[in-house]
């Protein structure tokens, strides 16, 4: 894992964003992983300022609550367009998100795990980390081997998304989510924190032991992640400064 520590959410998103514009710029057809919630807000906000063309990209969203009508503005598609895809260029036919209200869950799931494979894998996944330490929505003791599949959340989870919905009991119980295997299979991670709220799961989660309990410290044995974090969310990394001292002194080149 490489930590990326900056004082700013602002900093930290936009040098996540260049490395994402870099990509898309290299390989046109690029497969990007996408989250949603409100930490990669500042990232979507940087890429739609950098006017990059998404003609060729195929997205692929990491979960969906289940149950929601499509169009409820509370859906990770209803987030996806506002807060992205409608200030792009992006074609509809080239998003993939899971489908909430699919008939068969179970063969949705599977379909969707051919897709990122027809697709030719993701290169690039945006991760957000709950308080409990889930990426997309692997809760704690989820298979750090698992595929997409249907979660229940955690009442924490529920609790931490009350504030989209108004209250706890709007807030679906279940999700359809890649699973943490599907995020590992991506070849590059990128896994953005911030605030003080996410500072133990990000410390369990880069210095701790890997470790069910938190999905996240699953990213110790992927080959290329980063993990952007400001000062806040790394407030509790032992290590701290020296993951700034990397970060100044990288040879120009590793310069992102
Ligand atoms: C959302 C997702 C979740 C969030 C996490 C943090 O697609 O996969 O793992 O990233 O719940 O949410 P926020 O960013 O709202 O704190």
């Amino acid at each position: 894992m490489e930590i990326i520590i900056h004082p700013t959410v602002k900093e930290a998103s936009e040098e996540a964003a260049r490395l994402i514009a870099k990509h898309i710029s290299n390989k046109p057809d690029a497969v990007i992983g996408l989250a949603t919630g409100s930490t990669p807000l500042p990232l979507y906000r940087a890429l739609i300022e950098m006017k990059l063309d998404w003609s060729h990209v195929t997205t692929f969203n990491l979960d969906e609550y289940i149950g929601l009508p499509r169009e409820h503005p509370q859906t990770y598609h209803s987030f996806m367009w506002e807060n992205l895809f409608r200030h792009t260029n992006i074609k509809a036919e080239n998003v993939n998100i899971p489908d909430g209200n699919a008939a068969a869950i179970p063969a949705h799931c599977a379909e969707y795990e051919k897709r990122i494979l027809v697709a030719g894998g993701i290169d690039i996944q945006v991760l957000g980390i709950g308080s409990d330490g889930h990426i997309g929505f692997n809760e704690p003791t989820s298979s750090l081997a698992s595929r997409t599949r249907i979660k229940t959340l955690t009442k924490q989870t529920i609790e931490d998304n009350a504030r989209f919905f108004g209250s706890t009991e709007e807030v679906p119980k279940h999700v359809i989510t890649m699973g943490i295997g599907t995020i590992m299979d991506a070849r590059q991670n990128i896994l953005l924190a911030f605030g003080q709220n996410k500072a133990k799961a990000i410390a369990g989660a880069v210095e701790g032991p890997i470790t069910a309990v938190n999905p996240a410290s699953a990213l110790q044995m992927h080959a290329v992640t980063k993990v952007f974090l400001d000062d806040a969310a790394a407030g509790e990394l032992e290590r701290a400064n020296y993951f700034r001292w990397v970060h100044d002194n990288k040879p120009d080149w590793q310069k992102i």
